[in-house]
């Protein structure tokens, strides 16, 4: 009635009414000539918000007729989009096209029987259909199906340029994937603004910033709005004397612990559907750190973090304007994860967000460069890009298709090459790279290794990362070197090109010592499905490193 196409689903695949992969584009030559207008990234964040804000997640019996239950479903409004996705199959994200449809289905639920329990109520947007208590399937139950493909995906391609779009199109996070990340940071608002009635949840990192693969986690933070501006409208209305009273701390520090904790009780005792819930509140950057059991995220919340949301644009700024970017981001981040330079702990070794900082500073040295610097950025942003966060200026273009293309012709192979040539031999002790200004530049601090924030210049990402790391990562990308040299000289029937580099190196024990988890030899074959199922996995990071 509301021209809505219903579609049997298969068991077995991801399946949805317009199953829509999301494919960063690319900027076309039609768009960067203004022909169209691009969506900025502050407009596509809003956008996914408010998507979110419309949909509902429903967990439904395993045998569930799908085509019966969107029918009913449909009663309460109009649906904009739904799908029944991994990894249990049994789950329906469904966005109504206004928000009348999701309270008027909230209106038709129950509160379940408590039988001989008591029960605290809650009327979130997570809905069970009655008639079933299962527990959530072992959540790697459907992991497993991907590990295999990408190997088989790796072999298919005859060049290691097809070898590195593929593994992008393998790993990116889907269309349903972000609507799922969107969906629960707006879960998450609904229950933080019972005690916080402005407060925003917005996602950051990987989620949004275009280097995201499946099972990474969210990464989100609790925005109480802008104050200062809230006081100054006040001011203007003259006629208004009256103040709310508020609790004050002793600094912003205090208080995000105390939100952060309140939160994290809130979750705890209130919501079913977060688990897993762990206070990490005496870290640099305070953060809860939690489980969403219905979409198997791994979250972490922070609070004010809104410098970190600007590198989350910046850095899908440029994923967007070169599509070697992506490509070669994915694959170092899976080569180093391979190498066990990168782990699902925190430590003395780099991180993925350091490790995208280096490919994109070595994009910026080539010559020509492939991309521009964040100062270049800066420079083409008009006023109304203009943003200063405490004290910091984060400012960078908006619209995309101001920034002119790249003369750089080199191929993905090539420039993976040039990556493991130039950190190979990069002089750590004596520069520290920076992609604001795109240049070295002398050190500044006696930490081994120095990667500027290219937004708080006086902070270095890579502080954490000690000298035995810094000598892995140099000695792992000569050998990665070596190795894509001396692929042409293979047989057929070799691993090559990026097969041969997410294979485990020989020094890999050396982190062992460093405190990460002893790796064993294992025969070549399971060593690659282990690398597949570890780069499937979620996250069970450590925040002490942010
Ligand atoms: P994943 O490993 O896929 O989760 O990548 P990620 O980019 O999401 O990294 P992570 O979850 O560790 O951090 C989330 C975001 O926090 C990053 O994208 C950065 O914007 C920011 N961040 C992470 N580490 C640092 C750091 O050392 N310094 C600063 N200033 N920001 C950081
Ligand atoms: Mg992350």
């Amino acid at each position: 009635a509301c021209g809505f196409r219903f579609r049997v689903f298969s068991d077995g695949k991801r399946c949805s009414t317009s199953k829509v992969v999301r494919k960063p584009e690319v900027l076309p030559e039609s768009k960067r000539q203004g022909t169209c207008q691009r969506k900025t990234f502050v407009q596509e964040q809003a956008d996914r918000l408010e998507q979110a804000n419309n949909s509902i997640l429903i967990k439904c019996p395993q045998k569930v007729n799908q085509h019966q239950l969107l029918k009913s479903l449909e009663r309460h409004g109009n649906i904009a989009h739904y799908h029944f996705f991994e990894p249990f199959k049994t789950m329906l994200l469904l966005q109504f096209e206004r928000r009348d449809g999701v309270l008027s289905v909230q209106q038709s639920c129950n509160m379940p029987r408590p039988g001989k329990r008591f029960l605290l109520p809650n009327r979130s947007r997570f809905l069970l259909m009655s008639k079933h208590n299962d527990e959530f399937p072992d959540k790697r139950s459907a992991e497993n199906e991907r590990p295999h493909n990408l190997l088989q995906m790796l072999k298919d391609h005859s060049n290691v340029d097809g070898q590195l779009e593929g593994l992008v199109q393998h790993m990116q996070l889907t269309e349903e994937d972000i609507r799922l990340r969107f969906l629960v940071c707006s879960l998450l608002q609904d229950l933080c603004t019972a005690i916080l009635p402005s407060v925003q949840i917005q996602p950051f990192g990987s989620s949004v910033n275009l280097f995201g693969r499946v099972g990474c986690d969210l990464d989100m933070f609790l925005d109480l709005g802008n104050l200062n501006i809230e006081r100054k409208r006040t001011r203007v209305q003259r006629d208004s004397s009256l103040e709310f009273q508020v609790k004050m701390f002793r600094c912003e520090r205090v208080a995000t612990q105390t939100i952060l904790s309140v939160v994290g009780n809130l979750l705890q005792h209130i919501s079913p559907s977060f688990d897993s819930i762990q206070k990490v509140l005496n870290a640099r950057c305070p953060v809860l750190r939690f489980c969403h059991s219905p979409s198997n995220l791994n979250c972490d919340l922070t609070a004010s973090n809104r410098i970190a949301l600007c590198m989350s644009e910046t850095l899908n700024a440029f994923a967007q304007v070169d599509a070697r970017v992506r490509p070669l981001v994915f694959a170092i981040r899976c080569w180093a994860r391979a190498q066990n330079l990168t782990s699902t702990v925190s430590g003395a070794w780099i991180t993925n967000f350091s490790l995208t900082l280096l490919v994109l500073f070595f994009l910026q040295q080539c010559s020509p460069s492939v991309i521009p610097t964040i100062s270049h950025l800066r420079k083409l942003a008009d006023r109304i890009d203009h943003r200063v966060i405490d004290s910091v200026n984060c400012t960078i273009v908006s619209d995309l298709s101001k920034i002119t293309p790249s003369n750089n012709k080199q191929s993905l192979e090539d420039l993976l090459h040039g990556f493991f040539d130039f950190y190979g031999s990069f002089p750590f002790q004596k520069k520290s790279i920076n992609i604001r200004t795109g240049q070295v530049q002398r050190r500044s601090d006696d930490s081994p290794m120095e990667i500027i924030n290219p937004f708080e210049e006086n902070l270095n990402v890579s502080k954490n990362v000690n000298k035995r790391q810094l000598l892995h990562f140099v000695e792992l990308s000569q050998n990665a070197s070596l190795k894509l040299e001396k692929q042409h000289q293979l047989s057929s029937n070799q691993s090559w090109g990026l097969m041969t580099l997410l294979q485990h190196g020989p020094t890999q024990q050396a982190r062992a010592t460093d405190g990460a988890a002893s790796i064993h030899p294992t025969p070549k074959v399971e060593r690659f499905t282990d690398l597949f199922h570890s780069l499937w996995s979620t996250k069970q990071g450590n925040p002490e490193a942010k």
